[in-house]
């Protein structure tokens, strides 16, 4: 019998002139369109919104990370009130993060310091060892120290609950130098292996794994990730680590790794979601796409808009506005006139300007709200384009590019 009976993935439509396909990836949890865009609930929550107005809002899965779950309220709590779904009160399709990334990004530490007058909150160093076994942190939260090894992210994982899972990895830094990355990449398939091992112990046919491939900005490690994740019976692929230090560099690695990955899986691309990012991805294969931007710039006042929205009031290439800005003070326009959103239907720049300068929650969670809907606009916007061939239409009028 198949590792995944309860899922699959239909490619519907592959691009004549591109990478780019549009499918559909079924899951105990519903079916999700792909391209998709999925939303991050770090900690259980979308912060500032609702489940049944992330839905409204176009959403079609979300993601939790094993690392914060674990540390609260821990994933045995998860497990007895019903799993994550239940939990939280969300029950469409769900991703969870293995924990590997937060770990090594949030446990580098971050010396203190002042920017513009503010104090900047001084983060601990918490990532304390790195070894065959697992991976060695203290809990932000109260100082425990915990072993996350691949076994046991997968257990959590499994009482998490989530339809989508991923293998333990090291996400390796931008800063090392080729041989780090190629031993941190093979420690990465060893622990690929265990946590594949771990999940065909303990599958029950409810969850489906991905796999993912490491190997920083060098094409014949990354070719080495690809090979390594097409032998060994994975759901799905996920590119992870670094992807460079510029947008060229980003679109030579994700394309090159790419076209070595089996066409028929899906592929993540972890963390990216920039809007021209999103483009370059999709035309070179990717399905789903994360990150904590679009929610995240709504809580600095940020909200995305198309590119000649963002030409014509703030005139430079920061793919969204900032409500905060002092032009938007007597704006009585929404955001975005032709945006379907409940914000930009009920609210004008003018009241979220205010909002913010008054620190009301709502501003936050008005500017969530539409960020949200513009993602999901856009994804739904590239899948046609996928369908009719038109994605450099598409990619002028969001991207400007
Ligand atoms: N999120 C962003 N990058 C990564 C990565 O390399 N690994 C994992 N597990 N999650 C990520
Ligand atoms: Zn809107």
């Amino acid at each position: 019998m198949s590792l995944y009976p309860k899922f699959s993935f239909n490619i519907t439509h592959r691009s004549a002139v591109s990478g780019a396909r549009a499918g559909l990836l079924k899951t105990p949890h519903g079916t999700i369109e792909t391209p998709a865009f999925i939303f991050c609930a770090t900690k259980g929550a979308i912060k500032g919104a609702f489940p049944r107005e992330m839905k409204a809002a176009g959403t079609q899965i979300i993601l939790s990370n094993t690392y914060h779950m674990m540390l609260q309220p821990g994933s045995e709590l998860v497990e007895k009130m019903g799993g994550l779904h239940k939990f939280i009160g969300w029950d469409g399709p769900m991703l969870t993060d293995s924990g590997g990334y937060q770990i090594f990004s949030l446990g580098h530490g971050s010396v203190a310091s002042e920017i513009k007058g503010k104090r900047v909150t001084h983060r601990p160093k918490t990532m304390l060892k790195i070894t065959e076994e697992g991976a060695r942190f203290k809990s932000y939260i109260n100082g425990q120290i915990f072993l996350l090894t691949p076994e046991r992210s997968l257990e959590i994982q499994r009482q998490l609950g989530a339809d989508l899972i991923v293998v333990l990895d090291e996400c390796t830094p931008f800063h090392v130098d080729k041989s780090y990355t190629e031993c941190s990449m093979h420690l990465s398939h060893r622990w690929a292996l265990r946590s594949l091992a771990e999940f065909q112990r303990g599958n029950d046919g409810r969850q489906a794994l991905y796999g993912i491939i490491q190997g920083g900005i060098y094409e014949d490690l990354r070719r080495q990730g690809a090979e390594f994740v097409n032998h060994h019976p994975f759901f799905g692929h996920a590119v992870g680590g670094s992807l460079g230090a510029s947008k060229e560099q980003m679109h030579d690695i994700v394309g090159l790794t790419l076209k070595m990955l089996d066409p028929e899986r899906p592929v993540h691309l972890l963390g990216i979601g920039g809007i021209s990012d999103i483009f370059n991805g999709v035309e070179q294969g990717i399905d789903t796409f994360d990150c904590v931007h679009p929610t995240r710039l709504a809580r600095h006042g940020g909200a995305l808009v198309t590119a000649d929205h963002w030409m014509r009031y703030e005139g430079k290439g920061g793919e969204h506005i900032n409500l905060r800005n002092k032009i938007y003070r007597e704006d009585s326009r929404p955001i975005d006139e032709s945006c379907g959103c409940h914000s930009c239907q009920n609210f004008s720049r003018a009241y979220l300007h205010h909002l913010l300068k008054a620190q009301e929650m709502l501003a936050l969670q008005a500017l969530t709200i539409h960020n949200v809907y513009f993602m999901n606009e856009l994804l739904k916007n590239i899948r046609e384009a996928i369908r009719t061939d038109t994605l450099d239409i598409q990619k002028k009028k969001w991207a400007g590019v």
